[in-house]
């Protein structure tokens, strides 16, 4: 981006971007402000700085693209004091919606698909001073990976892009029709990258994709998450590695073992089961039965006997009765999760799931939601329970965002870990050396949520 055109003459032009969603939609955020920053943008903190503003969506239920376009209704006023702020709407939503948005909020100036992250600083280029409207939402757009410039939340924590799309049409799931067809990154990239994100003092990477147990199809060679986990697990200066999102059609005894076998792969797995009736699996598409489903998790608590399984369900889906939601119930029970999202079945337009009526009562997805939600708090709270008196290994992030007098940090299966400092020790050394570092934490109270404790 050129920074002397009209518009951004004063000084360097100030990008503030929102992001909404999943994991996947943060790396897109944090790759876009590289691309950014690299041509000369800086970065704002609060919106109201800002010469751009940006809101990276999701489209996954309707309440998401609600909440989007209620935010952008409150963002007009801003743009009619300020003409020259350039307002864009990213991601799934975009990809969706498309000149929809611009339709029902003509102040929006871009409209920028998943295939066109990497295109912004050329497209903000083109709005600049004009005030102009673009709609970039082409499917030929390439998948860029590249990490320009590092930008993220945190020194310590990475996310890393392994692949692109899904081609699984879940019968309820607008993802493939908003992130396109499943695309794998060559492994030496994705070795490469994190090779330099360890130089940059990198610990843990999260590995992204919608179904990363299927990293791999397309490349040449036997390339497998398996494998590239055994050949991610050698990077020095790494400690951990994880993995998200599996899909169990796709789960296999190789990456269970490499869970349970390689020393700096977590034991940690967020396997979404969606529901724990076999009808109401194959009517979701899922290519898997409730029966397969518990053989894997069965599998991964002997290869890897620490490990803790989280999921995501769908309450309300067309056609579930209270037959199928107790299947549900009981497989939360027997699994015993560590933590679960649960979502109330919403048709996204488009979907396959929209030929089957959307009969279940928003009265009942309600219910059922609070049940699960309800059964999941109170298996959350009587596992961590059973940690109290043990000792685990957290890799120390910061100071606690409830608590400034402490520090919080992750153990390796995911559990957010609050503690102090022993008393007499200099607290604020050894609170500003501790981030980044692994510690032995001794776990003497908990939550459903978090555990707390104090340094070893
Ligand atoms: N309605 C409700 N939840 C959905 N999810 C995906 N599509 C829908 C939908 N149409 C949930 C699934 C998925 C998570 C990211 O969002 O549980 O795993
Ligand atoms: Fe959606 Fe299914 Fe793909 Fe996950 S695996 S993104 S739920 S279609």
């Amino acid at each position: 981006m050129s920074t002397n055109s009209k518009t951004f003459a004063h000084k360097k032009p100030s990008v503030y971007i929102k992001t909404y969603g999943c994991q996947m939609n943060k790396l897109d955020s944090e790759l876009s402000i590289g691309f950014l920053l690299k041509r000369g943008y800086t970065f704002a903190e609060d919106e109201n700085d800002a010469d751009v503003i940006l809101l990276n969506t999701c489209s996954v239920r309707d309440k998401a693209e609600h909440k989007v376009y209620s935010q952008l209704g409150s963002l007009r006023d801003q743009k009619e004091k300020n003409p020259e702020l350039i307002l864009g709407v990213l991601g799934c939503m975009a990809q969706n919606e498309g000149d929809k948005i611009f339709k029902r909020m003509p102040h929006v100036n871009l409209v920028c698909g998943t295939r066109m992250f990497s295109k912004l600083p050329e497209l903000l280029e083109g709005i600049n001073g004009t005030n102009k409207r673009i709609l970039a939402i082409g499917e030929d757009g390439e998948v860029n990976f590249d990490r320009l410039v590092t930008q993220r939340q945190n020194r310590y924590n990475a996310f890393v892009s392994i692949m692109r799309g899904c081609d699984n049409y879940c019968s309820y799931c607008i993802v493939p029709y908003v992130r396109g067809r499943e695309f794998s990154r060559p492994d030496a990239d994705i070795i490469d990258e994190v090779k330099s994100l360890a130089d940059d003092g990198c610990k843990e990477v999260t590995l992204l994709g919608q179904n990363v147990n299927s990293y791999g199809k397309g490349l040449s060679g036997n390339v497998t998450l398996a494998t590239l986990l055994r050949k991610l697990d050698s990077i020095e200066g790494i400690e951990r590695i994880r993995f998200v999102t599996s899909h169990p059609k796709d789960m296999t005894k190789e990456i269970i073992e490499a869970v349970g076998e390689l020393p700096k792969v977590c034991e940690y797995l967020h396997m979404p089961a969606q529901s724990g009736s076999d009808k109401i699996l194959k009517k979701m598409r899922r290519q898997y039965t409730s029966a397969h489903y518990r053989e894997l998790v069965e599998m991964a608590k002997s290869l890897a006997p620490d490990i803790k399984i989280a999921s995501d369900f769908i309450v309300g889906f067309p056609g579930e009765t209270e037959e199928d939601f107790e299947d549900t119930v009981n497989l939360m029970k027997d699994v015993r999760y560590q933590n679960c999202f649960i979502f109330k079945y919403s048709p996204r337009t488009g979907t396959a799931a929209t030929e089957f009526p959307d009969d279940v009562g928003e009265e009942t997805k309600k219910r059922r939601n609070h049940i699960l939600l309800d059964l999941q708090k109170k298996i959350s709270t009587e596992e961590n329970r059973k940690m109290v008196g043990k000792s685990v290994e957290v890799l120390v992030e910061g100071t606690s965002k409830s608590d400034a007098g402490r520090l919080s940090g992750r153990t390796r299966q995911n559990q957010i870990v609050v503690f102090g400092l022993p008393e007499g020790s200099n607290q604020s050394n050894v609170s500003s050396s501790l981030p980044g570092k692994l510690a032995k934490i001794d776990i003497v109270d908990s939550t459903d949520l978090t555990l707390f404790g104090v340094i070893n």
